[in-house]
């Protein structure tokens, strides 16, 4: 009995589509945790997530920045929090469990653990060096010829601004960790790093901007995390901090798993811990 992670499916891409297809449990009692960016129309990640819920014991899926796009192939027009609540309606119809559904308690081999989808967004703090504003920052970064589409398709209403949604996610994700009983330890799970390391290595250091917030740096030792999930950077590894593995469990695109001349990253364990640090 397994907890398994993968992230960034990317179904838009014919060649990632073939290996979600080919994706299985190894018992028919394993978890699967699916941290963001599987698709960017309403469409395509209720298909993925539907077929991937019928195969395993449960999917626990956490939004990443390409399902909370308003693209405009998409016939679903919703922008914002109306579309990330629309998603979440649809997905827990399914039975797939959301950032806003009480989080589950894994008790297979490796647990007990709660298991935790944060949507906390980000919030333009992973600044690059000798910037001291968002706006600073945003500069240096449209300089250096780096801006994320985010910035044309992933709207914040009914928020002023995609950092204010941040900060509101923040607030009531912290309530809702607060109050998970103090005895268990938790497998926290977002799309974005929850600290700022895993970006160091990216080759373009602005693009940091786009991929969370300072605000989160301590969580997985507050919240006493067995295990941190995430992706969004396409970069598969896991990294230690505190002690405490955090699993970028990500496919990306065929163009980045095909580059590298390994076997394309299908399924990570994280629980029971695989021991194993990349
Ligand atoms: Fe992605
Ligand atoms: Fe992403």
């Amino acid at each position: 009995m397994n907890l398994l992670a993968i992230s960034d499916l990317h179904v838009r891409h014919a060649g990632n589509r073939d290996i979600v297809e080919g994706l299985r449990p190894e018992s028919d009692e394993d978890w699967l945790v699916v941290a963001g960016d599987v698709a960017e129309t309403v469409e395509d990640v209720v298909r993925t997530l539907g077929t991937l819920n019928e195969r395993f014991a449960k999917v626990v899926w956490t939004p990443g920045n390409h399902e909370l796009w308003t693209p405009p192939n998409d016939p679903v027009r919703l922008r914002g929090e109306e579309r990330y609540l629309h998603l979440v309606q649809t997905l827990r119809g399914l039975g797939v469990v959301t950032p806003e559904d009480p989080y589950p308690v894994w008790r297979g081999a490796g647990g007990p653990a709660v298991i935790a989808p944060l949507f906390v967004l980000y919030d333009y703090t992973f600044r690059p060096q000798g910037t001291y504003s968002k706006e600073e920052a945003l500069e240096a970064a449209r300089a250096a010829g780096v801006i994320a589409t985010d910035e044309y398709l992933l709207h914040p209403d009914p928020y002023p601004s995609r950092e204010a949604w941040c900060r509101a996610r923040l607030a009531c994700t912290r309530s809702r960790l607060d109050r998970i009983d103090p005895a268990l330890p938790t497998v926290l799970v977002n799309h974005f790093p929850l600290v700022r390391e895993p970006t160091r290595v990216l080759r373009c250091p602005e693009f940091a901007l786009w991929c969370g917030t300072e605000a989160t740096a301590d969580w997985h030792v507050r919240y006493r995390a067995a295990a941190v999930v995430y992706g969004h950077l396409h970069i598969p590894r896991t990294i230690e901090c505190d002690g405490v593995p955090h699993r970028e469990v990500s496919l990306g695109y065929p163009r980045e798993w095909r580059s590298r001349r390994t076997a394309p990253p299908g399924l990570s364990r994280v629980l029971p811990d695989p021991g194993e640090r990349r």
